[in-house]
């Protein structure tokens, strides 16, 4: 689903000032080498940009995609793109290994296709030992860039097809949004929006707010007439996303509070479910409660991140809450929106973690039942204030940890999924299943899967669905009549 402007563009001339109309200049520069070189090989030039990461980084990457096609670029698979683009996450080390892993990968193709181009950027570019480290060992890669510029790609690769050099840009920060680019949405019925940008908050032990700089919110008419223009289109459910959405509008000139914005957004006619991610449980306010319960389109699901069951732990975190302010908010959620599904974020082995601490994390996750917890072994990250915490803690204890947490996350999972069998529940069918073709998978307000029969022809409709088994994480359903 490419959406994209159109510009009355001349690139004989001098490109225009304004940011959006400037990129659909070099889009049209670009097309003009990328049809160039297609001639010459006699077929289309192709891409492939691969994500890690993320929803911040998806939705990035569909402005990307956007940008490629608009160029003229064909997508395919990465074993037979021309262009690969790899859109990197830096939050925990391994993330880095695999991109670089993939990376020494692409050299002996790149050696031999001479067309072959490579891509970097996402978060990781915004650390600079990574670009020390891509100029003096990976010389083959074309262009990199980081998460403040991504919307001058096309710019960046009229430069490459110029200079034949690497290209490197990194902006350190920005307050620049610039809106209306091409993007190419991966559903046809649902879809991301940004509604802001970066995160002040400096979690002690996370690399997000260096590489995505300070807060930014978008304009809220400039957030309404994308999900307008987006519901035209056909998506029926939007996600909005943010490092920390609760802390949304502080900074705009004209504040507006998140709860404000959902209720406008909520008001969009032809628009049925809202999802949105991250809340940080510190910023969640009685109002955005108030309004998930009154709302008829807020899904029943909300991602509150708790990283720690330990308030010692939590305050080495900078999380600016304590166990018992998180179990008291959990409470009045529950109260105010009945039936409301609770995910979760944990970190295992953060430095200084001892047995006790441990078991406030275990208590937490027996007190809450999360309907599902993301569950993550503590990372060094460099620069951060944790990195050079005393008393990290040794990896076969976190190792141990980490396996009794997941297994007291899974029964109680199971049990709490359990709940809502029998129960006829409305499903957006997404795609068809990809353990079985005469069956769809279709998403449920509270964000649990749901297997039924049908075919494709289903996909991007709403459906009341009888949920007829719990199979531990997901659901066996048939159609209501
Ligand atoms: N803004 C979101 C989280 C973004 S990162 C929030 O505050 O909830 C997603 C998750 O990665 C975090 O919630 C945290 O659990 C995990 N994470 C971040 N840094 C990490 C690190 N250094 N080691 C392990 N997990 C980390
Ligand atoms: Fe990282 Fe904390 Fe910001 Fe989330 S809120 S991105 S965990 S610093
Ligand atoms: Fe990773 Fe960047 Fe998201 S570090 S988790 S892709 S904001």
């Amino acid at each position: 689903m490419l959406n994209t402007m159109n510009y009355d563009i001349d690139i004989t001339k001098e490109p225009p000032a304004d940011d959006t109309a400037r990129q659909y200049y070099f889009i049209e520069k670009a097309k003009a080498y990328v049809q160039r070189e297609s001639e010459e090989l006699g077929r289309p030039l192709t891409f492939c940009v691969t994500t890690f990461g993320c929803q911040m980084n998806a939705r990035d990457s569909e402005k990307l995609c956007g940008i490629l096609e608009k160029i003229g670029y064909v997508e395919a698979p990465e074993d037979e793109a021309d262009f690969i683009i790899f859109n990197t996450c830096t939050v925990r080390e391994n993330a880095n290994m695999r991109v670089y892993g993939r990376l020494g990968q692409l050299k002996p193709r790149k050696k031999k296709n001479p067309h072959m181009m490579i891509g970097l950027c996402g978060c990781m570019m915004q650390e600079p030992e990574v670009v020390e480290k891509l100029k003096t060992s990976y010389r083959y890669v074309d262009i990199i860039f980081g998460t403040h510029n991504i919307f001058k790609f096309a710019e960046l690769i009229v430069t490459r097809f110029e200079s034949q050099r690497m290209v490197i840009d990194i902006w350190k920060d920005t307050d620049k949004i610039v809106e209306n680019l091409p993007n190419d949405r991966k559903y046809s019925f649902k879809s991301g929006v940004n509604i802001m940008f970066g995160c002040n908050n400096f979690c002690s032990y996370c690399i997000v707010p260096y590489v995505r700089g300070r807060e930014r919110s978008r304009d809220p008419e400039a957030i309404i007439s994308e999900i307008r223009q987006l519901v035209a289109d056909g998506v029926v459910e939007v996600m909005l996303l943010g490092q920390n959405v609760n802390s949304y509008g502080k900074n705009l000139e004209n504040p507006i509070t998140f709860a404000r914005l959902l209720e406008k957004i909520e008001q969009i006619e032809g628009l049925e479910r809202i999802r949105f991610m991250t809340s940080h449980p510190k910023d969640l306010s009685d109002e955005l409660i108030e309004v998930m319960g009154r709302s008829k389109k807020i899904c029943k699901h909300l991602h509150l991140p708790v990283q720690s069951g330990s308030s010692r732990i939590l305050k080495k975190m900078n999380r600016h809450y304590t166990k018992e302010q998180y179990l008291e908010l959990v409470e009045k959620i529950r109260k105010n929106v009945p039936d409301v599904s609770l995910t979760t974020d944990i970190i295992v082995g953060f430095p200084g973690e001892t047995e006790e601490d441990f078991e406030e994390t275990m208590d937490i996750v027996r007190k809450v039942r999360y309907d599902s917890v993301f569950t993550f072994i503590y990372s060094k990250r460099t620069g951060t204030p944790a990195a050079v915490m005393e008393d990290q803690v040794p990896e076969d204890v976190v190792k141990n940890r980490f396996d009794r947490l997941l297994k007291e996350v899974h029964t109680i999972a199971a049990e709490v999924c359990a709940v809502h069998e029998g129960t006829i529940q409305t499903a957006l069918i997404e795609s068809v299943s990809e353990h079985d073709p005469s069956m769809v998978t279709g998403r449920l307000s509270n964000n649990l899967l749901v297997h039924i029969k049908g075919d494709k022809g289903m996909i991007g409709r709403l459906a009341d669905v009888r949920l007829t088994e719990c199979k531990g994480f997901y659901y066996l359903g048939e159609l209501a009549e």
